[in-house]
């Protein structure tokens, strides 16, 4: 396996491994009848808008098997987001203000977004996701990707970068604290660690 840059050529295969890992690190394709929900909320935007920050874990044939992706600047990100990500998708899945599936909660994120972490902002600018198919698991690949993503930010002159986690994401959560990321908060849903750069 080898890392390299994002490339469009990856999109859609970078959809498959965010549904493919969506349910707190496992398969989240049963769950919910959309193949591409998932993506559309935590990996498409990303490559999209700031591809530069995007690296993925190839076979030898190329095909992706896994990726992390970063953004410089989260709030910067968001606001891009706001202006260019979100009302397409807005129109495309409408909410129902009485549905409590889970394709609901996911529809209802692109609706109403979160507020933005300004806590984070001036220690832990960037932000990151990393999400690796069973393929490419416990190989160091993580790791590596983790340090490529960590140089290109630091390149682009981020002093620190911050994610989020589910608290049910055990496995991801002693990784990150492996590590050496810190937990910065945690509301009982996710858990936010930070790391210095
Ligand atoms: C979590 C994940 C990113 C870790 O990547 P990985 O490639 O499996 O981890 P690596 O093989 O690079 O591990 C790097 C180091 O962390 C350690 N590590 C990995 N997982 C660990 C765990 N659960 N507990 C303790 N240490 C762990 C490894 O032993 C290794 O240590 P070493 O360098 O001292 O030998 C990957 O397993 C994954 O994508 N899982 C599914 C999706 C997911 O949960 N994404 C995170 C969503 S927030």
């Amino acid at each position: 396996m080898r890392i390299r840059r994002y490339e469009p050529r990856d999109l859609e295969r970078v959809y498959e491994i965010c549904r493919r890992t969506g349910a707190a690190g496992g398969d989240a394709t049963s769950l919910v009848d959309d193949e591409h929900l998932f993506g559309e909320i935590w990996a498409a935007p990303y490559v999209t808008l700031e591809p530069e920050h995007c690296f993925v874990v190839t076979s030898d044939d190329g095909i992706a098997q896994g990726y992390i992706l970063g953004v410089r600047d989260a709030v910067d990100f968001e606001d891009r987001c706001e202006e260019l990500w979100w009302p397409p998708l807005r129109d495309r899945y409408p909410k129902d203000p009485d549905g409590g599936t889970l394709k609901d909660l996911l529809i209802a994120l692109i609706h109403d977004r979160p507020e933005p972490r300004l806590d984070l902002h001036d220690r832990y600018p960037s932000e990151l996701h990393i999400d690796l198919l069973p393929v490419a698991q416990g190989k160091g690949h993580g790791a590596a990707l983790m340090d490529r993503l960590f140089t290109s930010l630091r390149e682009a002159g981020s002093v620190g970068v911050h994610l989020g986690v589910s608290v049910e994401n055990t496995r991801a959560v002693a990784f990150y604290r492996h590590l050496g990321f810190g937990e910065f908060d945690c509301d009982g849903i996710t858990r936010t660690f930070v790391m210095d750069l």
